[in-house]
């Protein structure tokens, strides 16, 4: 099977300094990846790149080819020019921006801003096919028809990230992008969020990219994972495999850096430091600075490479069979 998305090489520059330094990834029909990382390790960046809406301050590199369903050629969309991925924004990958929820004009009913939404970016343009374009995409989204007419701030913030979603879907796109969505969001309103999306996924067969820092969000709903460090992925596979048998040291302190409801009580221990600026990066991993278990051969750059089935990650001990201690290990490289 050929896959829907395919990026290649993605590279996103600030005057010269990386900022997304050579992404690769695929995501299948209806498949739903999560990317994973600390702020600022260039989610958003890699969001904004794929649909070409970065700031003129950046410039972006690489392939990333989208193939959707019915389409007789693949769209290149690392070579499309503006007017060519407008007509690629909304119909085939639509993104829900981070905070975007925030973003609804506050003195607007809701139904007048979808309205100019839908008209903008679909083929629907009548009145009355925009009012039932409308209250279809409420149902779907499930929220009552008569929030249509409400203005913003009558909506809570749950509901008002169902009509970003609504938004997301109203041109009927085989990948929604959503970075993000539950953030701001309290614990019952985010899984009222995270099963909508569930939902969407298994009822249109929307393949679905969400960001999140939230490793917790990723586990639930994602089928494949990307951990993300200092613009590059460190390690991605099954979901599963990732979360039960981590082969990357960043993966393996996020994990452990979780709570565990109903473990012991205590902060759960932090990764010492912080990621590196993007203009001036570590020779060789760059993980190596934080890395309990850094040893000489990391001063050499670590490719991303398979190490178990569907499984990769950028380290040169991987595949790690057994995690040391990582203060005993720290403790041991520092006598070194
Ligand atoms: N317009 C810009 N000009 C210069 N640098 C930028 C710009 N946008 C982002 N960056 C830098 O790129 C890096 C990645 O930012 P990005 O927003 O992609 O991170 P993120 O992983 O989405 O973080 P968060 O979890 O906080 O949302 C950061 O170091 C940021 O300062
Ligand atoms: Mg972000």
């Amino acid at each position: 099977m050929t896959s829907l998305l395919e990026v290649s090489d993605l590279r996103v520059t600030h005057r010269g300094s990386p900022i997304v330094d050579g992404v690769d990834f695929k995501l299948d029909r209806g498949e739903a990846l999560g990317l994973a990382g600390e702020s600022g390790c260039g989610k958003t960046t890699t969001a904004l790149a794929l649909m070409k809406l970065l700031p003129p301050a950046l410039t972006q590199s690489g392939s990333m080819t989208l193939r959707p369903e019915g389409a007789e050629e693949p769209i290149n969309l690392g070579r499309r020019t503006e007017a060519g991925m407008q007509l690629v924004r909304w119909r085939h990958i639509s993104l829900v921006f981070q905070g975007a929820m925030n973003s609804l004009d506050p003195v607007q009913r809701i139904d007048a801003q979808m309205a100019e939404a839908i008209r903008l970016h679909s083929d629907q343009k009548g009145g009355k096919e925009v009012g039932r374009k409308i209250s279809d995409l409420f149902k779907t989204v499930g929220l009552p028809v008569s929030a249509a007419r409400r203005y913003p701030h009558e909506l809570s913030g749950g509901q008002r990230q169902r009509v970003m979603i609504a938004l997301a879907l109203c041109c009927d796109p085989s990948l929604v992008i959503a970075d993000e969505p539950t953030t701001a969001l309290d614990v019952v309103m985010q899984a009222q969020v995270l099963q909508l999306l569930e939902r969407l996924r298994e009822s249109l067969g929307l393949a679905l990219i969400l960001i999140s820092h939230d490793l917790g969000v990723l586990g639930e709903t994602c089928d494949r994972i990307a951990i993300m460090y200092a613009g590059r992925i460190v390690e991605t596979g099954p979901v599963r495999s990732v979360f039960d048998d981590p082969q990357h040291p960043y993966t393996k302190l996020l994990l452990d850096s979780l709570p565990v409801i109903g473990g012991e009580r205590g902060l759960a221990p932090p990764i010492p430091g912080a990621p590196p600026d993007p203009g001036s990066p570590p020779e060789g991993c760059r993980f190596r600075p934080r890395c309990p278990y850094a040893k000489d051969e990391c001063l050499a750059d670590p490719p991303l490479r398979e190490v178990a089935k569907g499984q990769s990650a950028a380290c040169h001990f991987a595949p790690w069979k057994k995690w040391p201690d990582p203060r005993a290990a720290a403790a041991a490289g520092k006598k070194a």
